[in-house]
């Protein structure tokens, strides 16, 4: 998007010019998924779709939000002295939970501003709008107002806000990726000790494409919320017999000789994508650093299947985009990204194959699922922060 184009978007909204200009950016994550409130690793890079802000300052104790993409809520207020979650606010409520959240931790605001905001990643398409804005409202504060605020204390407090201030009980990935990610390269991200390493995504002869599904599922928070509970459950039985504090600790083999001691069929399977999932994650990311794509590809399809067969969190659109993709020449591998039912699949392929794999896996799931779908190239991109306006 055009600064340009920012900037008179603020201007007609607000009367006045914009001051500064930010940019958010969304995130695929290419393996390690439902592992992150498990004790494991991700491994997630950001793209180049995001969510842009353009600011100025008030004098007032207000913040003024208009969002591009839901202009017929027009601008929205809300005091910096009296924030709580209203549903009625909807997206607003992402940027009271961050503003609140740093005031509680840094202290009140001394004014208000005004934000525009315009995003380009599609919404509920498990690209990470939410984790995007969330970063986005934190470092427009922090550099706005002069805060020193570590870019991870602002990751942590866009989870907080996910998970108090919205409700859903997510994981560290989400906000992780959009803040602290290098273009070109992914995060292989230990979300029980926040440690990390940036490995190059370098792939001169392949894209990394992603296929939309353009449909969520009803109910995918309480739906997301089981799926973690049940780990919960799975975890508890485990350490009647072991002596581990998260699912991500566990090795294939230690998973496997002790598993009869939970009760339940499901549970067994929801830790079993749990364990296995994490183990994948990290040898995709040895394969990717040795340059051997086709055993990263391999992963990328297993890890597809448990989440399909033992997370069941894949959907019949986008079981059919992964198959698609299968069946096309030139692809590495392909899956689901993100927390599923519905959203996002990835796939890895062959640059010379791109046109083509476009082509097809377009054609063959509006014939089948009766609407169409949209397919993107992936570019990656850096962590949340301010444009400069030169
Ligand atoms: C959603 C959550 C993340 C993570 C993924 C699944 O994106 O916000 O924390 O759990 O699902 O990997």
């Amino acid at each position: 998007m055009e600064t340009k184009q920012l900037l008179s978007g603020f201007k007609e909204v607000f009367g006045k010019d914009g001051e500064r200009v930010f940019f958010s950016p969304g995130r695929i994550n290419l393996i390690g998924e439902h592992t992150d409130y498990n004790g494991g690793k991700v491994f997630p890079c950001a793209i180049t779709m995001g969510t842009y802000a353009v600011v100025s300052m008030r004098e007032d104790q207000s913040v003024a939000a208009y969002s591009a993409n839901f202009p017929d809520d027009g601008i929205m207020h809300f005091d910096l002295t009296n924030i709580a979650y209203k549903k009625a606010d909807k997206w607003t409520n992402y940027l009271k939970g961050m503003t609140q959240y740093i005031q509680e931790n840094y202290g009140s605001l001394p004014n208000g501003f005004n934000i525009y905001i315009n995003g380009n990643i599609p919404n509920g398409a498990s690209l990470s709008s939410s984790a995007s804005l969330e970063l986005l409202t934190g470092v427009v504060i922090r550099e706005v107002f002069h805060l020193d605020i570590e870019q991870l204390d602002l990751v942590k407090l866009g989870m907080k806000t996910e998970n108090e201030f919205m409700g859903l009980n997510s994981g560290i990935l989400d906000q992780f990726a959009v803040g602290m990610a290098k273009k070109s390269h992914a995060m292989l991200l230990d979300t029980n000790t926040l440690e990390y390493e940036q490995v190059p995504v370098d792939l001169p002869e392949h894209k990394i494409l992603i296929m939309n599904s353009m449909t969520r599922r009803e109910l995918v928070d309480s739906e997301y919320n089981l799926r973690r509970s049940q780990c919960e459950e799975a975890l508890e039985q485990l350490q009647t017999v072991l002596e581990i504090s998260s699912l991500g600790e566990l090795s294939e083999q230690e998973f496997e000789e002790n598993k009869h001691v939970i009760g339940e069929d499901v549970l067994v399977r929801r830790a079993k994508h749990a364990v296995y999932e994490n183990k994948r994650t990290e040898r995709a990311a040895d394969a990717l650093k040795s340059g051997d794509l086709k055993t990263f590809g391999q992963l990328m399809n297993e890890s597809h299947t448990s989440l399909h067969e033992d997370y069941e969190v894949t959907v019949k659109e986008t079981d059919l985009l992964v198959k698609l993709a299968w069946k096309q020449p030139g692809v590495v591998g392909a899956r689901m990204t993100g927390g599923g039912f519905g959203g996002c699949c990835i796939a890895i392929v062959e640059q010379d194959a791109v046109e083509n794999f476009i082509e097809q896996v377009e054609k063959a799931y509006e014939e089948e699922i009766g609407h169409p779908g949209e397919v993107y190239i992936a570019e990656t991109a850096d962590g949340t922060k301010e444009w400069d306006l030169v």
